[in-house]
């Protein structure tokens, strides 16, 4: 088959590694790709914004299946798109894509099919919301509608603070004024993400994983879209895994199935795992970015028919294995990111740092340069590794990382910690 991935990041390099392993894939694609992507798939320059142009390439190019890596174009339909000009994707419809797009929906899905979340209101106007602060108190936690980038949360620990997170959203502080937000009671426990692939019936549970967001040692500094990651997550134990499927992924697969709007694709669950079981925080609508890097290390069957068992409403008698070892990914970003930072820079060593057992490295933002591989964004590379606990997959992966040579760049030093401190209990 010939193969199309949308994106451009770390995420869409593992695919891309994974899918190009497949003894189906014929010919790869990717569009538009990056530096690491470019050893696995052919690169297109196309706009993935543009759907006309994406139609136009996958028939110019015989395109069997379209696998879409981030929300954007979902959200704005591009699996709609294809579908109606013959070409079978991945990912879910711009209406399923709502409980990525809008947290107003999913909370009221979930409000309506008794999935466990915090208690919520919806405000479309600066003056309900506040009173409701008032009356609830804080902790209090402020969310805009619509995709903000990672942006659209604050978690207000004074109701005063919860008042200026509802003044700035309504004023436009995060790019245009929030037409709605949603304001949830505050929970508390340890935060896990959780993957399933469902295809409009049902689901199968993929993996979890845990993220580090901050960017400083010690979880400390502003937020980013992701320092590094691991995966299982020690705290989803068999039984919270099932309590997951049961409580949170089949009822809501039920439920777009019964409104007409069956979900087909990644459903990526961030959860609070609570002294009372799992509750949902958020949905996502695709694979994670940085945890589909270390998934794809541990995954051991083809992915690629999985996907088309999902587009295919297939996956009832699907069975998905994966090695019970631990992966592990260390970001490297551009010194100064998630602020200001240069683009270009140069980076050496990598074919050296590929080479330490169970490692493998996934290119986020890079572009080729002649001989050279330059940083063309924030978060540039995903060092990443295998091992039999959390503890070795860390060590592997910063051996790795101490072999590249890039003066411009950083890490973390602790990506790991939480669940290196569980395995030594
Ligand atoms: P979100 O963009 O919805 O994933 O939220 C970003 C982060 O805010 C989450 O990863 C949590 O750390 C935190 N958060 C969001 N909602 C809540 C909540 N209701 N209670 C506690 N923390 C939350
Ligand atoms: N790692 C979080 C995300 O992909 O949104």
């Amino acid at each position: 088959m010939n193969i199309l991935i949308l994106g451009s990041g770390g995420r869409e390099h593992a695919l891309a590694w994974k899918i190009a392993a497949s003894p189906l894939t014929a010919k790869l694609y990717c569009a538009p790709g990056n530096a690491g992507i470019a050893r696995e798939a052919e690169c297109v320059a196309l706009d993935i914004a543009d759907h006309a142009a994406v139609i136009a390439f996958c028939k110019q190019a015989k395109i069997d299946f379209v696998v879409v890596g981030p929300e954007g174009p979902l959200c704005a339909g591009i699996v709609d798109d294809l579908e109606a000009a013959g070409i079978k994707a991945f990912g879910p419809t711009k209406w399923a894509a709502r409980l990525e797009g809008s947290k107003g929906f999913t909370k009221d899905l979930c409000k309506a099919n008794k999935i466990p979340t915090a208690a919520y209101e919806r405000f479309k106007g600066a003056a309900a919301a506040k009173e409701y602060v008032r009356k609830q108190g804080a902790p209090i936690v402020v969310k805009a509608d619509g995709l903000a980038a990672g942006k659209g949360v604050v978690v207000a620990s004074t109701v005063a603070e919860a008042e200026a997170a509802i003044d700035m959203m309504f004023d436009g502080g995060l790019g245009t004024p929030a037409w709605e937000i949603v304001i949830e009671d505050c929970m508390v426990g340890e935060e896990a993400s959780f993957f399933a692939l469902c295809d409009g019936d049902t689901a199968i549970q993929l993996a979890s994983a845990q993220d580090h967001k901050r960017v400083g040692d010690g979880d400390t500094g502003p937020n980013t879209g992701g320092m590094g990651a691991y995966t299982p997550a020690p705290i989803m134990t068999p039984d919270m895994n099932k309590r997951v499927m049961d409580e949170i992924i089949f009822p809501t697969v039920n439920a777009l199935k019964k409104a007409g709007a069956p979900f087909k694709g990644v459903l990526f669950a961030g959860l609070m795992i609570t002294k009372d079981g799992p509750q949902l925080i958020e949905y996502n609508v695709r694979f994670g970015d940085p945890e589909t890097q270390v998934i794809m290390l541990r995954l051991m069957s083809d992915l690629l028919p999985a996907l088309i068992a999902s587009r295919d409403s297939q996956l009832k008698n699907f069975d998905l294995r994966l090695y019970p070892d631990a992966a592990l990914t260390v970001v490297m970003a551009a010194r100064g990111y998630p602020g200001n930072y240069n683009k270009g820079t140069s980076i050496d060593g990598l074919d050296d740092a590929a080479q330490v057992e169970g490692v493998e490295i996934f290119h986020a933002g890079t572009r080729r340069d002649g001989d050279h591989i330059v940083a063309n964004g924030g978060r540039v590379l995903n060092v990443c590794a295998r091992g039999n606990s959390v503890a070795q997959a860390q060590q592997r992966a910063y051996a790795a990382v101490d072999k590249i040579k890039w003066p411009d760049g950083f890490c973390r030093r602790d990506i790991g910690w939480q669940a290196i401190a569980r395995e030594r209990k």
